[in-house]
């Protein structure tokens, strides 16, 4: 790496926060500096001063200490850094997060930074495994907060299960390729489109499909930590906004169509929503009464966003990817949709009845280029999106 990476660590506290020193050590070693918060709980089982001399850094504790001019207030703590990481992050810490508060400098760093976020769970395997910290984890995923384990085994309360902190070394690997990551598109500017349209039927009714976002939301995420200047356009999904992306919301085909455009020029376009074929034709500003007759509706083509961004002229984006979502036949028909709508890429994805891809968190995708088609194993929604950035930042690497 040419350029000295920083990484803000949290230690909160958990008889883990004792492996937080061996990973200094590592981190230091690969050459990433590393500046540490600790909180009151964590002082309980590591001391500043082993993590001062570890890290040869000031040891952040306390939300209202500036004692010296060279001390660094919350936001330029959360901001300097290029990744925090929360390690150990306890089930409070983790609920803390979850819900925005911000009561010790660790919290406070973590609502007011930009910058990505890994933790490293480590507690209890009861206090993993209860339903308050599931769903805590799954919002702050939802969010782009990435999670390295834990993993399972011997637990020092004398359970076994999962609970039990990534060692040190794996959560180095993970920083260093984060970091590494984080680089990779910066100066580059992409666009996501993501989830379903509505198409309005009357005034209360609507056309829609069971994309849920998933796929494109996390394409946005990955494409944001690995540096790319990111607006997601998006359909109606459940899903939270994810952090560090510029977030477009839009109901319909033809508006997601306009916020596209509106956001050109980029260097890079995803399509992953799953925008409706057709629309009503006119849609009545009322309500459509039932009085014993079925309404017949008349059904309009909706734009290709995919097609008209591949065919723009003047500020075609460098690299434009489309999905195919297939029931049948799905590399053969992806392979087609690629030349009929002139985009470069095309991800093709089983959507059929049973494959889970349709509000899931696993996807089996085929990637077709000019060269051929190269499949996929089955992963989660965010390795295809990680591995994807890969592709293209190597795909960009070669080319320029
Ligand atoms: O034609 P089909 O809907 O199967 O094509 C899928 C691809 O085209 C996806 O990338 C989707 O986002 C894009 N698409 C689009 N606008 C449409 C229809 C599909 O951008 N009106």
């Amino acid at each position: 790496m040419d350029v000295v990476k920083r990484v803000l660590l949290v230690i909160s506290g958990g008889i883990a926060a004792y492996k937080c020193l061996e990973l200094i050590r590592i981190l230091k070693a690969r050459h990433i500096d590393v500046r540490c918060v600790l909180t009151e709980s964590g002082a309980k089982f590591v001391t500043p001063l082993s993590l001062g001399a570890l890290s040869g850094d000031k040891v952040y504790q306390d939300l209202f200490s500036l004692t010296d001019e060279n001390e660094m207030g919350h936001i330029e703590l959360s901001r300097d850094a290029d990744l925090l990481v929360v390690a150990p992050a306890t089930a409070n810490i983790l609920a803390k997060m979850r819900t925005g508060i911000a009561d010790d400098l660790a919290t406070t760093a973590l609502l007011a930074t930009d910058k990505p976020v890994l933790v490293a769970p480590a507690m209890n395997v009861a206090m993993w495994d209860h339903p308050a910290t599931q769903e805590n984890m799954r919002v702050l995923e939802g969010r782009g907060i990435r999670r390295i384990g834990p993993a399972e085994g011997d637990m020092a309360c004398g359970e076994f299960g999962f609970g039990r902190m990534a060692e040190p070394g794996v959560i180095a690997d993970t920083i260093e390729s984060a970091l590494t990551r984080s680089a990779r598109l910066s100066g580059m500017r992409a666009i996501v489109t993501s989830g379903p349209t509505h198409e309005a039927v009357d005034a209360v009714r609507y056309l829609a499909n069971h994309s849920s976002g998933r796929q494109g939301h996390a394409i946005a995420r990955a494409l944001a930590d690995a540096g790319a200047d990111t607006v997601l356009i998006s359909g109606p999904t459940g899903l939270p906004d994810p952090t560090g992306v510029i977030v477009r919301h839009v109901s319909s085909a033809v508006e997601m169509l306009e916020a596209c455009q509106t956001e050109l020029p980029a260097d890079i376009a995803i399509c992953a929503a799953a925008v409706a074929d057709w629309r009503i034709d006119a849609p009545p500003a009322h309500k459509i009464k039932k009085n014993g007759k079925a309404p017949v509706l008349k059904l309009t083509e909706n734009p290709d966003i995919l097609a008209t961004l591949s065919g723009a002229r003047k500020s075609r984006p460098g690299l434009v990817i489309g999905f195919a979502a297939e029931t049948e036949n799905v590399v053969e028909n992806a392979i087609g949709k690629r030349r009929d709508k002139g985009c470069d890429w095309i991800i093709a994805n089983d959507v059929g009845l049973g494959s889970g891809t349709f509000g899931g968190d696993s996807n089996t995708v085929h990637v077709i280029d000019e060269d051929g088609v190269e499949d996929w194993p089955t992963m989660s929604k965010d390795e295809v999106s990680v591995r994807l950035i890969d592709r293209i930042s190597h795909h960009l690497e070669t080319k320029s």
